[in-house]
């Protein structure tokens, strides 16, 4: 097995990186997994405020398309926060650079999502941070919200206030977030119409909605005959035109989005997104308002919220009866040796000896028909034509980091992995925009065609040696 986690759960696999730490996949013997998120307090002591929220809210939440909170636990300095594991992937996985995804499957995550949003509305969340990097699919291509770490509660006893943190991440944030404060209901709303933006044409719109931005600048004075507007037809411009509405008190509601024709309307399997496949000359990420080079906590701006008239701070941020401390679980799998007794074995590294794998399904990936030398050499040859900064370490995992069209820092990770006697290449971002990391990786990948296996892949529970992807 991989890395030892607790006895009897092991590490195989690193799902993600955040601002704070990396989530990453246990699975035990008998087969069951839990996708856990671990943050270093002491590397990051500005965290803890935060997870404390983090947890107090998501553990509030239990929804077909929320991913489901099975308890945390805190050792030492790290904080480990126990969650569904959610096989699929991430959303923006899903999307095809500059072409999008069928619209009929763009309707289902869309509605999902709204589904997902709506309870969350209905128990007085709002989650602030929407973006395809944060709704992963399960087994049966079911999206899943995930992230809490910039929700806030907006309603308590009926009584709803107004938020006045700049929060999120730019091309997904609302006009009023800019500006506040603003209702917290609707601003997530306009982050489903960019989320649906994304899947529809493969790009987002906009660096950030303001008037130093001409697309947005354009959308709003009714012009829709440049890309990605004129990648969507009628009815689904219908929509966004109602979703994407500038002013708030015009945006339209939850309730209303689910009766949209387009929302209705049955959409046929073969049916594509793409009204045309011309190349743009315009970005999918970007950078930051006031320009150069941003961290991801430039970006990710949240803290607490100041409380409303009649509500102190604690009760507005982390209500009290949602979080006794020490542990908690709902309905886990068999999770007990996670949470008992045993002491937590390190699992510093991110590249450990591992046996095997019940791999996130991914489409940054494929088999190679070089040895794991020739790989490295063949990727190495590529990013340096290519004039990428890299680093390899002595498990072989190549870091690029890079800074986007948008100069947004975007840091990702090649990592072979030995299979059955194949190499796998797999390829994760660490930071930055999703869309942008995919493009990127299409570009390396048309590079590396002529080692590339072709013919189907298939993911099953298999036998690696190698790097932990
Ligand atoms: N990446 C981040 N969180 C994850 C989860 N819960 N399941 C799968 N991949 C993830």
């Amino acid at each position: 097995m991989g890395s030892e986690f607790v006895d009897g759960w092991s590490v195989v696999q690193v799902l993600g990186e955040g601002a704070y730490g990396e989530v990453k996949l246990i699975t035990n013997s008998s087969g069951e997994a839990v996708a856990v998120k671990i943050v270093d307090t002491v590397k990051h002591p500005d965290a803890l405020v935060n997870l404390k929220k983090e947890v107090a809210i998501h553990r509030m939440t239990k929804h077909p398309n929320i991913i489901h909170f099975f308890g945390h636990r805190r050792e030492n300095a790290q904080e480990y926060i126990f969650l569904e594991y959610a096989s699929g992937g991430e959303l923006f996985d899903r999307i095809d650079p500059d072409i999008g995804m069928p619209v009929g499957q763009a309707q289902k995550y869309f509605t999902e999502l709204i589904a997902g949003v709506e309870y969350l509305h209905s128990m007085g969340i709002a989650h602030r941070d929407l973006k395809p990097e944060n709704l992963l699919l399960d087994t049966f291509d079911h999206l899943k919200i995930t992230d809490f770490g910039l929700a806030t509660i907006f309603r308590l006893n009926g009584r709803e206030r107004l938020l006045d943190k700049k929060c999120g991440t730019l091309p997904y944030v609302a006009p009023e977030v800019l500006l506040k404060p603003y209702s917290a209901q609707q601003a997530d709303v306009w982050s489903c119409g960019i989320i649906l933006v994304a899947m529809l044409a493969g790009e987002l719109p906009w660096d950030a909605p303001n008037s130093d931005c001409p697309e947005y600048m354009a959308w709003k004075d009714g012009k829709n005959s440049l890309s990605p507007w004129t990648k969507v037809d009628n009815m689904g411009l219908s929509l966004l035109r109602k979703v994407l509405a500038p002013l708030p008190s015009s945006r339209i509601s939850i309730e209303q989005i689910k009766k949209h024709r387009w929302m209705q309307r049955t959409h046929t399997n073969d049916d594509s997104s793409a009204m045309s496949n011309r190349p743009l000359g315009k970005r999918l990420c970007s950078d930051l308002e006031f320009g150069g080079v941003a961290s991801e906590e430039d970006i990710r701006l949240c803290q607490s919220q100041p409380a409303p008239v009649g509500m102190s701070a604690t009760q507005a941020s982390l209500p009290q009866a949602l979080d006794p401390g020490g542990w908690c679980f709902s309905q886990p799998p068999n999770l007990e040796d996670l949470l008992l007794s045993t002491q937590l074995h390190s699992t510093q590294s991110t590249c450990s000896q591992t046996s095997y794998q019940k791999l996130v399904k991914r489409m940054t990936r494929f088999f190679v028909k070089t040895n794991f030398d020739e790989t490295i050499a063949t990727l190495k040859g590529v990013l340096d034509h290519k004039g990428y900064m890299f680093k390899i370490n002595p498990m072989s995992e190549v870091t690029v980091s890079t800074v986007d069209k948008r100069k947004m820092h975007l840091v990702f990770k090649a990592c072979p992995i030995e299979m059955d006697g194949k190499i796998l290449l797999n390829f994760r971002l660490s930071k930055g925009c999703g869309l942008e990391f995919k493009r990127i990786f299409v570009q390396i990948k048309n590079s590396l065609s002529g080692i590339i296996m072709k013919g189907p892949v298939s993911w099953p529970i298999a036998i690696a040696t190698n790097c932990v992807p």
